[in-house]
């Protein structure tokens, strides 16, 4: 009898600790906590691609389900000469996104920093000619977006394109081709894949001169019938930028020009700011006062920069009717570029995930929501 009573209590024990185990077995990852609102990404280096990184392989396969690639299929590394294209990194990169089933975005197209020493140039070291450069801005678009067509989700096709007082960056594309050279590469670029969105790309998008330029692109590619998917708010932070205020602002009007908005590049520097830019030729002399904890952040500053980012996220929810992606520029802490900048060896604290690979705290809401 007694056996008998106790029966559905142990089978209910049992059901327990089998949904335990499966809890305790399967971590909630961020692409199921953000699903409903928006893709969540990360950028990748080489050493994750090519199999080199088992553990950041298994982080990105739990939590991400869009990858971008940090460095591999820039100019100076996918075409460093003319007519040479090297793909092995981005052959890599494109089957590894591939085969975890992920939203694919190419970075970048064209962009002054890191390109080919040769793109811009003629055999005696003078900028081409606006027809020689027409054809070499067509012939690597159209050369690596074919070769990845029907993979690649979406490109950032101009990246960095405008200054923070709202003009033309002087790069040799505006130099030799002005303004015309981004309804020139959008036009390129949608021809080449027809299918794959097209992006404009850009740091410091809190800057309202900037973005009055950017509508007025995106309303003069509209115009002319040229497309353009999205526009790329790089996520370049620190503890006291971007105004939120003004960042926010910036998503709302992209989104009433009837633009995808995409929080791309994101990363919050914990360290005393420096340059609110993202340009790294700007280096400042190594001083330990530019970093400050070697060691690990101070509790109130970890606290504080939680805070920040928490709030940054919450921002991005608010605007998940128009935000379609948000991509981190890196996974674990280790992996950011800010380590090197604006001086080698700072020890930073940017990213989404620690260097134990653990989730930041201002993560947990929503993972365990
Ligand atoms: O690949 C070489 C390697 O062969 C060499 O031994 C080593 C020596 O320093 O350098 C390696 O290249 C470095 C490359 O990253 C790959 O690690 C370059 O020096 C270094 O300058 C380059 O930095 C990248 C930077 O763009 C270049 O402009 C960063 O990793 C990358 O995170 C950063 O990303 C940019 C975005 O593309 C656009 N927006 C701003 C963002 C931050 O600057």
């Amino acid at each position: 009898m007694k056996t008998i009573a106790l029966l559905p209590a142990l089978l209910l024990l049992g059901a327990c600790s089998t949904a335990q185990k499966e809890t305790a077995t399967t971590p909630p990852s961020l692409k199921d906590a953000f699903a409903d609102s928006f893709l969540i990404g990360a950028a990748l280096n080489t050493d994750c691609t090519n199999g080199l990184d088992p553990a950041t392989d298994s982080l990105v396969s739990l939590h991400f389900n869009s990858i971008v690639a940090e460095n591999c299929m820039k100019s100076e590394k996918i075409n460093p000469s003319e007519g040479v294209y090297e793909w092995d990194d981005a052959d890599n990169f494109v089957n590894y996104g591939t085969e975890r089933g992920m939203k694919i975005i190419g970075h970048t197209l064209l962009w002054h920093s890191q390109l080919a020493p040769w793109f811009p140039l003629d055999s005696a070291g003078n900028n081409v000619t606006p027809d020689v450069m027409k054809q070499r801005i067509a012939n690597h678009i159209s050369t690596v977006m074919t070769r990845y067509k029907g993979k690649i989700h979406g490109w950032d096709v101009v990246n960095e394109a405008i200054l923070e007082d709202g003009s033309y960056r002087k790069s040799p594309f505006y130099e030799i081709l002005g303004e015309e050279f981004i309804p020139f590469a959008f036009s390129c670029a949608a021809a080449a894949d027809p299918d794959a969105e097209l992006y404009l790309n850009d740091y410091s998008m809190a800057s309202p001169a900037k973005r009055e330029t950017y509508l007025k692109i995106i309303a003069d590619l509209k115009a002319r019938g040229i497309r353009i998917d999205g526009i790329g708010m790089q996520g370049h932070m620190g503890m006291d930028y971007p105004d939120f205020a003004e960042f926010e602002k910036s998503i709302e009007e992209y989104g009433k020009a009837g633009v995808g908005v995409m929080i791309t590049e994101w990363d919050m520097s914990a360290l005393p700011t420096v340059n609110q830019g993202a340009n790294v030729a700007d280096t400042t002399a190594f001083n330990k006062l530019l970093n400050p904890y070697p060691d690990g952040l101070p509790e109130d500053i970890d606290r504080e920069w939680n805070e920040r980012m928490g709030r940054m996220m919450d921002m991005f929810m608010r605007h998940a009717d128009v935000i379609t992606r948000v991509t981190a520029w890196g996974t674990d802490d280790s992996k950011s570029w800010k380590n090197d900048w604006p001086m080698k060896g700072r020890t930073e604290y940017p990213l989404l995930f620690s260097r134990s690979l653990t989730p930041k705290p201002f993560l947990n809401k929503y993972l365990n929501k």
